[in-house]
């Protein structure tokens, strides 16, 4: 019953053209080829939202931001509010991703002001959690993922969590092509729905999609996402290069 995603998240990557390029040679395979399971999203930099749109309009592909402000509008120099992401055509946001966590210091408080604003916006949340490598050595990763999950995402209500995606990232797999075992992710997927179901009920867990984070390539995809509770993945480095970010939607 939960949709099945695969979301590319580009980061800082690309320039203005490449990324259009970019796109436009991912809505072309997927509108020749659409994805007969799932959904298929962009993450882009902020500069690119509005000409992705364009290409991606009517089209098979979604589109989304990767960060959004903890504020709505005004003197905030440098920032971009949700609702400015909304206008452009995108329909998701990625929230509490690792990098903005470890090197921006976002914390969950931030992250749910982020989410509420993002949701308000009419955007859909992609909101990631995950453990550090010495979270994990320590056996404390049940731990974090839980009190992430609390502090971000239970202040949301029922009808809120609705519009979320939580993607389970753990950070000592992002970028370092070590990528936690299938078995791993379903483990902690798992719990994160026990987690969900007793705080909401068991149709929201039901209906709340889980991503895999963490060096997903196409050598390994079809086998996390055959997990029961893998509903996808959020794909950084192989987002970039057209054939893999293909082949790991292919997967689902
Ligand atoms: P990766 O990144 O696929 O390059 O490990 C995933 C992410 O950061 O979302």
């Amino acid at each position: 019953m939960r949709r099945k995603i695969v979301a590319g998240n580009w980061k800082m990557n690309m320039n203005f053209e490449e990324g259009l390029k970019f796109a436009t040679s991912v809505d072309r395979y997927f509108r020749e080829n659409p994805p007969v399971r799932g959904v298929v999203i962009l993450c882009t930099p902020f500069i690119h939202l509005s000409g992705v749109s364009e290409i991606l309009r009517d089209g098979k592909v979604a589109l989304g931001a990767q960060n959004c402000a903890s504020e709505a509008s005004g003197a905030f120099t440098g920032e971009v509010s949700a609702y400015k992401i909304k206008s452009t055509g995108a329909a998701y946001v990625i929230i509490g991703h690792s990098e903005r966590r470890i090197l921006y210091h976002e914390d969950d408080k931030l992250l749910n002001r982020k989410m509420v604003l993002a949701l308000n916006s009419g955007l859909q949340v992609i909101f990631c959690c995950g453990e550090v490598k010495r979270e994990r050595e320590e056996g404390n990763h049940f731990i974090i993922v839980k009190r992430q999950i609390e502090e971000g995402l239970f202040p949301l209500g029922a009808e809120e969590v609705k519009n979320i995606i939580i993607a389970y990232e753990p950070v000592w797999a992002i970028g370092t092509g070590l990528t936690a075992t299938p078995d791993q992710a379903q483990e902690m997927h798992q719990y994160i729905l026990v987690l969900v179901k007793y705080k909401y009920c068991i149709k929201i867990a039901d209906e709340l999609p889980i991503l895999y984070g963490g060096s997903c390539k196409p050598s390994n995809a079809a086998e996390i996402f055959s997990k029961p509770d893998v509903d996808g993945g959020l794909i950084g480095g192989a987002s970039l290069k057209k054939e893999d970010f293909i082949a790991i939607a292919e997967a689902l």
